[in-house]
């Protein structure tokens, strides 16, 4: 009899724990955290998605930082096909190149570290010869953010002060993950300030769908949805010119493998040392457009890329040399492929280039979202 009644409160409680999954949720997905270090700012989590078919994406609050993306390969084989660390120790070392982060509050390069707004110049940090990558020196990759669980997701925000990195007003920006059981992960931008200030928030995930680290990503088909791409100087600075890519390496409107054209004879390959360019992706409206897709052939693994954001920087690891931490995993030239969505780089300085500015009472927003696929 007292089994019967355990059984049944069982049963109950399997009940009310259906209903609780609010709709629109991804039921399968499950959502756990646990505590994953300190840094001087704090402790640090980490929360894992994981869906139906075992596919699982984890977090980590340091820099809203993207560790590993468990993804199958055509007979059902999961690896993790992005570039990242077991310890939090590994990701504080200095020169880690941004594997998995969230990047801001600016992603990408702003000219001379300077931009002017409403007749005032603003000075930034240098961390790029003369310019400012990636937010600066302690951008948002290198912030402790907090966290919360959400059905199928987590939901990282980060307050930046005014005057952080010498941008202008209070920024606090939220990155929502979610996962679900079409093996899609969505990541959510949403940001609000106190002052006029530019945004640019992108992940700066590196992958490589092989599953293997140590082989380069020369292989990996890539199409990416431009016409137009962004030329740059020396520095990488965009010259302000949409160049067409017909008849130049970097016309990926069909497939290639990134090696067939990376080593041509081309003044723009020269200077990014390899890809690592803007493209100005083909939009038909402000929602989601398809920006890139990258699939390798051996083991069948795809991934295709959606997103709100004007443009795509497609990265080819060209500064990757083995040696970013000294701490353990360390990854070599060309073993991992960035598709950073987000907006033209260097944009303050280009009136001519979609805005960046957010302004108080605005709410910048943007979406991309990361689905896993095969291919036969
Ligand atoms: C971005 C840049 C590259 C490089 C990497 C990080 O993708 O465009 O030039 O700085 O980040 O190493």
């Amino acid at each position: 009899m007292r089994w019967l009644v355990h059984l049944r409160s069982e049963v109950l409680l399997i009940t009310a724990l259906a209903v609780a999954v609010p709709f629109g949720a991804s039921a399968g997905v499950q959502v756990s955290s646990s505590p994953w270090g300190h840094t001087k700012e704090g402790p640090v989590e980490i929360y894992k998605l994981t869906n139906a078919h075992g596919v699982e994406a984890s977090f980590i609050t340091y820099g809203a930082t993207l560790v590993s993306l468990k993804a199958p390969d055509r007979s059902g084989q999961l690896k993790n096909i992005v570039l990242g660390f077991d310890s939090l120790e590994k990701y504080l070392a200095p020169g880690v190149p941004y594997y998995g982060a969230t990047v801001g509050r600016y992603a990408n390069r702003i000219a001379k570290a300077r931009f002017t707004l409403e007749g005032k110049t603003y000075q930034l940090a240098t961390n790029d010869g003369p310019n400012t990558l990636h937010g600066g020196k302690r951008g948002f990759d290198k912030r402790v953010w907090k966290a919360e669980q959400i059905p199928s997701g987590v939901k990282m925000t980060l307050v930046s002060a005014d005057g952080d990195e010498g941008y202008p007003g209070e920024v606090t920006a939220q990155v929502v993950y979610k996962l679900d059981d079409k093996n899609d992960l969505e990541i959510d931008y949403h940001v609000t300030t106190t002052a006029p200030t530019p945004i640019n928030l992108a992940n700066h995930a590196y992958f490589n769908l092989t599953g293997d680290p140590t082989i380069p990503i020369l292989d990996h088909l890539v199409t990416i949805n431009a016409d137009r791409f962004t030329p740059v100087d020396a520095t990488l600075i965009p010259t302000g010119e949409l160049q067409p890519v017909a008849g130049t390496p970097f016309d990926f409107r069909t497939a290639h493998a990134i090696g067939a054209r990376i080593g041509a004879d081309d003044e723009q390959l020269r200077l990014g040392r390899g890809y690592d360019h803007n493209w100005v992706l083909n939009k038909t409206s402000s929602g989601m457009t398809l920006a890139a897709t990258v699939t390798e052939p051996k083991s069948g693994r795809s991934l295709e890329v959606r997103t709100t954001q004007p443009g795509v920087q497609f990265y080819t690891g060209n500064f990757m040399d083995g040696k970013p931490s000294g701490l353990g995993s360390v990854y070599p030239y060309r073993t991992g492929l960035c598709f950073e969505t987000q907006h033209f780089p260097d944009s303050p300085n280009h009136p001519s280039f979609p805005s960046t500015i957010l302004r108080p009472g605005e709410v910048y927003s943007q979406k991309t979202v990361l689905s896993l696929r095969v291919v036969k």
